[in-house]
This record gives structure tokens, C-alpha cells and sequence, in this order.
């Protein structure tokens, strides 16, 4: 695979050679099988195309400089899946059969793992696939359970460079109680605001503050940092509780940050990175710098407008976990 970073595909637009597919029908999970990646059929009745019932996961597998594969906080994400199936009445992925269909597929593609800072981006779905186009309020008895795997190089297309965010103060990024759910339909409620706000203020991502409460953005978590203190905002079912985060804030403890989880504001964000730095956190940003925040038709810098070096520290204190050039502590990490 070439090296330069103008040659390598987008994010997400190269699907590994195979797939892993278990079905759930009369009360149980089929036994999975492998198959190419390719297309599925699907009843047009089928109950996630009229009612958005479905979830999936993002998360990624390592190639190490021994060799190895190595997952990363594969568990957590399976929980994660589980927990959005049953917050979204849809059946619930048995945890080992899952593993064993992950594990199978990154076994399967090995060779298609690319080197760092490449990685495989690991993708679960679930959806319900009862054919009834009459169960508005009625959970899908009938699902389908879906491993895919993706090469994987740069996110954010320009590298690490820092992000501008627009700010929203009035809108929600999707409802209350479904934040924390990894559902096709948060993403396409973000959407208008977010393709409004890059045409209005050339802006990378939008970071939702509904009634300037400080959220999340469409995609990742937001921190504030400066040098021994992070603050991000406190779990709710408002928005979705990121791996990535919770790795990057036990990190953080362990070197010695204070590390604050509440609610906190747009003024109090914008008193913050006048000194201080603002990031995205997620699987796929890692830890992405923000320079600039766009509010109220006003531009505030953050910091001198470039990636904070706390950031950057604790970005490379993370990556070297995940690519084993540094102690895996917490057992993070699973070999494949
Ligand atoms: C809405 C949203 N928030 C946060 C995250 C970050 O989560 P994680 O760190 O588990 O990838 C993601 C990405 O997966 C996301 O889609």
C-alpha cells in the first residue's frame, strides 16, 4: 500500500475481502458463517427500512511490529453494541459469539491489516429484519448481525491539523434519550446542521451544545485540556459514551491529571481555551486538536490556534498503547 497520504483512500471506502452474518429468528441466533463482502438481500418490508431499527460499532484492530494483531478494547465495544440493541428493543448479539465473529474476520483478513498509522477499523451491525411494514411500535423478532472490516489510514483527510468547529447553542443532535445509542438515525438527524454549518462557516464538524450545554459532535467526544486537568462533560444518555474517551481520561488519572467530568457551558468553554486546548476524542479521530471555535458569527481561537501540546502528548501516550510500542496496563488489548 503506498505511503503517501494524497494516494490512500478515504476513511471507510475500502471494505476487507470478507464478512461475517448470523441470523436471529424463533428466539435464537443462527451459528455464524463467513461470506465475500458483498451485497445482502433484504425483504423491501424488512423492519429497519421503515423503522430505523439498527446499531452498529466502530472500533479498530492494530498490526504490531511483532507481527501480531491486536484488537483494541474489543469488550467494551461488544457491551456498548448490546447495551444500544436493548435500548433499541432489537435482539441482543450474544458478547462471545460476537468476539468469535470478530475475531474470525480480523483472522480471516490479516493480511489486509495495514501498517501504522494505518489500522483494520472493526464495524458490527445490527439490524431488524422482520417484514412488516405495519410495527411502528412493534420491536423486529427477526435480525441480522453483520462483521465488516475496513483498512483503514486517515480520518480527518488533511492529517493532524487543527479543526474548526462551529459551535450550535439551540440544537440537539438527536433526541435525549438516544445519544447514547450508536444508531443510523443520530447521524442523519446531525446531518442538516452539519452540511449547514460547513457551507456557512467552512467549518470541519459541529460540536452540538443544545440550550449551551456542551455535548458532543456529530461523530466524537469533546475535552478540554490544559496540563494536569481535563474537563468533559459527566455520562448521560444524551450523547454517546466513547471508548476513546474513557481510555484517553484513565490515562490521564494515572499520570497524575485532575480529571472533571460535569456539565459544563459555552461561556465557560470559551473562558477555557483562551489559555487552554479543545479536542475531539473517538476511534477514528483518536485525539483530534481543535484551533478554532465559531460562535455567535464569532471566531475564539483556541490557544494559539494550533493542536495544544497536552493534546498532542497525551494523542501519542494513546496510539503507543494501542500500536504496542508502550505497555498495554489494563489489558486492552486482545491478540488475534
Ligand atoms: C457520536 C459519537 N460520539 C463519540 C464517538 C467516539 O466513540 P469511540 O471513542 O468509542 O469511538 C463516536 C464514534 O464512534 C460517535 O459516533
Amino acid at each position: 500500500m503506498s505511503t503517501n497520504p494524497q494516494a490512500r483512500p478515504a476513511f471507510g471506502t475500502v471494505l476487507a475481502d470478507e464478512m461475517a452474518i448470523a441470523t436471529f429468528r424463533g428466539g435464537k441466533w443462527s451459528a455464524h458463517e463467513m461470506r465475500p463482502t458483498g451485497p445482502i438481500e433484504m425483504h423491501p418490508a424488512a423492519h429497519v427500512l421503515h423503522y430505523a431499527s439498527t446499531c452498529f460499532e466502530g472500533f479498530k484492530a492494530y498490526h504490531w511490529a511483532d507481527g501480531s494483531v491486536r484488537v483494541f478494547r474489543m469488550d467494551k465495544h461488544i457491551e456498548r453494541l448490546r447495551q444500544s440493541a436493548r435500548l433499541l428493543a432489537l435482539p441482543v448479539p450474544d458478547a462471545s459469539q460476537l468476539a468469535d465473529m470478530i475475531l474470525t474476520v480480523i483472522d480471516r483478513v490479516r493480511a489486509q491489516v495495514p501498517e501504522p498509522p494505518g489500522a483494520l477499523y472493526m464495524r458490527p451491525l445490527l439490524y431488524g429484519t422482520t417484514p412488516n411494514i405495519g410495527a411502528a411500535s412493534a420491536p423486529p423478532d427477526q435480525a441480522t448481525l453483520i462483521v465488516l472490516a475496513s483498512p483503514v489510514w486517515d480520518y480527518f483527510s488533511g492529517g493532524v491539523k487543527p479543526l474548526r468547529i462551529y459551535v450550535e447553542d439551540k440544537k440537539h443532535r438527536t433526541a435525549d434519550h438516544l445519544g447514547m445509542v450508536k444508531t443510523g438515525g443520530n447521524y442523519a438527524a446531525a446531518m442538516g446542521p452539519t452540511l449547514a454549518a460547513r457551507e456557512k462557516y467552512k467549518v470541519d464538524q459541529v460540536l452540538f451544545c443544545p440550550d449551551g450545554s456542551v455535548q458532543e459532535t456529530g461523530a466524537a467526544n469533546f475535552l478540554l485540556i490544559r496540563e494536569g486537568h481535563i474537563l468533559t462533560r459527566s455520562l448521560d444518555s444524551t450523547f454517546l459514551h466513547g471508548v476513546t474517551r474513557d481510555s484517553l481520561l484513565a490515562m490521564a488519572r494515572e499520570m497524575g491529571f485532575k480529571v472533571e467530568e460535569r456539565l459544563f457551558d459555552v461561556a465557560e468553554m470559551l473562558e477555557w481555551v483562551k489559555t487552554g486546548e479543545a479536542a475531539l476524542s473517538g476511534t477514528a479521530a483518536v485525539l483530534a486538536g481543535v484551533g478554532t471555535l465559531v460562535h455567535g458569527g464569532q471566531e475564539h481561537k483556541v490557544g494559539n490556534g494550533e493542536v495544544g501540546p497536552v493534546t498532542s502528548k497525551l494523542r501519542a501516550a494513546l496510539v503507543a498503547i494501542q500500536n504496542g510500542e508502550a505497555p498495554d496496563t489494563h489489558g486492552w488489548t486482545t491478540r488475534v
